[in-house]
């Protein structure tokens, strides 16, 4: 199968990379020249990477590389944790969150259904987050993001259901990955999923048949002691 994965640098898309590299071959995007190298040190198997920085302003280059890349796949893993009070959170902050979990992860994904349109296949899979489900304290700027990229999928599922397209979301509770330091509050580490655990879910969607799917898989923590 080959697979595209936005988001490949960071701690749930390194992870979702090394499940995958063996049996797949990938195509990775990054935006961080330094962490693409990094990540490259780690990979054995067939994969390429392909820069989003000119996301926006060359969307062409993007949509040809996908395009002569022919994807059965693609997971979306880019997103960012930005927390604040209903009542302290600037509109800085709310812009920022829109565009790393919604501005970036919706453009990217249009750009792969167009692809998936002429081929009349593809599979999508978001991770999104369970504040995709709920909305939680000092989520202001975080819950409704991830909620729109649940409303996105609910479109591209439907849409995409008459073109062969596949639709799938993983909301993963707290996950043990560098977003936590952001995070206003964070349970006990002995609470924390495995990033690998989401990869395992990635791994797992892929594996169905094409007369099966799964079009949303909730991780959720077993319980959540707060330090
Ligand atoms: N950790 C959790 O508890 C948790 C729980 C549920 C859901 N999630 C979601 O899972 C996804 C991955 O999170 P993570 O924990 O693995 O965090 P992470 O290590 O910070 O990874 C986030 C990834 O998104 C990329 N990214 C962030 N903002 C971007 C932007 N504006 N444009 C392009 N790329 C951008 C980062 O790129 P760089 O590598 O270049 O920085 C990185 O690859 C996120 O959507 C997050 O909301 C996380």
């Amino acid at each position: 199968m080959k697979v595209i994965i936005a988001g490949a640098t960071g701690d749930i898309g390194k992870e979702i990379v090394k499940a995958l590299i063996k049996e797949h071959t990938l195509l990775l995007l990054y935006r961080d020249e330094r962490k693409k190298e990094a990540l490259k040190e780690e990979l054995e198997g067939n994969y390429s990477f392909l820069s989003i920085r000119e996301l926006f302003s060359e969307p062409e280059i993007i949509l040809s590389a996908f395009s002569s890349f022919a994807p059965d796949a693609f997971v979306n893993a880019i997103g960012d944790g930005f927390y604040a009070k209903v009542e302290d959170a600037s509109l800085e902050l709310i812009e920022a969150s829109y565009e790393a979990n919604l501005k970036v992860p919706f453009f990217l994904t249009q750009l792969v259904y167009k692809v998936f349109l002429k081929q009349k296949y593809g599979h999508i899979i978001f991770i999104n987050s369970i504040s995709g489900l709920e909305g939680f304290p000092y989520g202001v700027a975080y819950c409704p993001f991830k909620f729109a990229l649940r409303g996105l999928a609910e479109v591209m599922y439907k849409e995409g259901k008459r073109y062969g397209i596949k639709v799938s979301s993983i909301y993963p509770g707290i996950v043990d990955t560098k977003l936590l330091q952001k995070m206003p509050f964070c349970p006990q580490k002995k609470c924390l999923i495995s990033p690998h655990e989401v990869a395992r879910a990635v791994t797992y969607l892929l594996s169905l048949p094409k007369e099966a799917e799964i079009k949303d898989l909730i991780l959720k923590n077993t319980k959540l002691i707060w330090r």
